[in-house]
């Protein structure tokens, strides 16, 4: 129903806003959409996505025309939301997880003593046909445990961890850190192991590395000079506390939509990642506020929680996954933000970059759309930032619902 909704808006809204409101460039100038009759069941945040779905196929065809003949609207990969999954689109997606759990690791043993699995290409060596799915924050941040994806059911990621089993009496979590927090997340329903849907038997192999939990066992490789802390083997069980508190604060419709109406890439940046003087103010931005939604063991570790199926990554390459913002189901909506971000104001936002190259250090020198990422042992080959910017120009080929 909600997709019903969505795709209602993308397509009455060219009759209704673009043709008399659009700018000499011929796409949606979003302030009118401010206009838009509120309606209960429509996020703001959905509506302002549709607009961009639309401003990025305008603004492609008029100024690439040749690249629009290759990935145009026709032919373009449309990424959904895991409720718009159908059940047995779900189980193709969980069945290949629990696959490319099984595979042998790429990263070479003495690279990463802990990997024990593959856990990446999906498609490739799993059979997946589908694509990735996301997670729309505001739809479930009043009781994210009760979403499609996360209540426990055979076709979600699996639910909650259990209750009785908190492996210590530690009453909250910490933002930025447990010793000095700045926020303060209260228990949630769970903190103990994984135990219904399809991953209850899920193993985590890494980490932790910065973990909120304070009863997990620290990792055997500790040595910060040799590349391998973290990476030593430290197999446990998948704990989560699934956080209203945090979701229903965070990653609401409000919050995501004040997001996405940030003026420029410094502030959408920022205030994506917790404000300018991080988490201060008692904010804490969607980024964080998602990783601390479903939060637990490896899910509060910022470096090792992609070892939670929920965030989906390559357990075997924990180093270089920052610059991997394409996979995920919060990840994947966290691309969708930026994407939405982008291409409310295609012509001025899809080449606008920000920040350093490594995340959270200052110090470090500035990204430029020239400098190339690469993703080490799980995928061959480099791209430049440049080529990643847009989902349509480069060698991607998506957009969002
Ligand atoms: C959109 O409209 C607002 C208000 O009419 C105007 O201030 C703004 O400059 C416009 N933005 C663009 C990108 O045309
Ligand atoms: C938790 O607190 C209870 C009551 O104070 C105590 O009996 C128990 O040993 C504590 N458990 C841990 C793991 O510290
Ligand atoms: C990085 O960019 C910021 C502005 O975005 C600038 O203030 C800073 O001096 C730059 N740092 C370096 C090392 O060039």
């Amino acid at each position: 129903m909600r997709t019903a909704a969505v795709v209602g808006v993308i397509l009455l809204a060219p009759a209704t806003f673009a043709a008399p409101q659009t700018t000499s460039e011929e796409y949606l100038n979003y302030s009118v959409l401010d206009t838009a009759p509120a309606s209960s069941n429509v996020l703001q945040s959905d509506v302002l996505a549709a607009a961009a779905a639309i401003n990025q196929q305008i603004y492609q065809s008029i100024t690439n025309p040749t690249q629009w003949k290759k990935c145009n609207r026709n032919n373009a990969i449309y990424r959904r939301e895991w409720a718009a999954f159908s059940t047995s689109e779900k189980k193709d997606y969980i069945k290949a997880v629990q696959c490319i759990s099984k595979l042998p690791p790429k990263t070479p043993k003495e690279k990463c003593p802990g990997c024990q699995n593959r856990y990446d290409t999906l498609r490739k060596e799993c059979g997946y046909k589908g694509y990735q799915p996301y997670y729309n924050w505001p739809r479930w941040a009043s009781n994210p445990a009760a979403s499609p994806a996360l209540d426990g059911s055979a076709t979600s990621m699996g639910g909650n961890g259990l209750g009785g089993d908190r492996c210590t009496n530690q009453t909250f979590y910490g933002i930025p850190t447990q010793a000095q927090p700045l926020i303060e997340i209260p228990h949630g329903a769970g903190g103990g192991c994984v135990n219904s849907g399809p991953f209850s038997d899920w193993k985590v192999n890494l980490g932790p590395v910065f973990t909120d939990v304070t009863c997990v066992a620290p990792n055997p490789e500790q040595d910060y000079t040799n590349g391998l802390a973290g990476l030593g083997q430290n197999t446990r069980c998948l704990r989560r506390d699934i956080s209203s508190w945090t979701s229903s604060q965070w990653t609401n419709d409000q919050q995501v939509t004040q997001l996405l109406k940030s003026k420029d890439i410094k502030t959408f940046w920022y205030d994506m990642q917790g404000g300018e003087n991080a988490f201060s103010n008692n904010f804490m931005g969607v980024h964080t506020a998602g990783h601390f939604t479903v939060g637990g063991d490896p899910g509060s570790d910022f470096v090792s929680s992609p070892g939670d199926p929920w965030y989906f990554y390559t357990a075997s390459t924990p180093v270089t996954y920052a610059n991997s913002h394409r996979f995920f189901f919060h990840h994947g909506q966290i691309d969708r933000t930026w994407w939405t971000w982008q291409n409310l104001d295609p012509k001025n936002r899809v080449n606008a970059i920000y920040g350093t190259v490594f995340l959270a250090d200052p110090t470090a020198a500035n990204a430029t759309l020239d400098d190339s990422m690469n993703l080490g042992y799980a995928y061959p080959g480099t791209i430049t930032i440049r080529d990643a910017m847009s989902t349509l120009a480069g060698p991607f080929c998506y957009s969002y619902i």
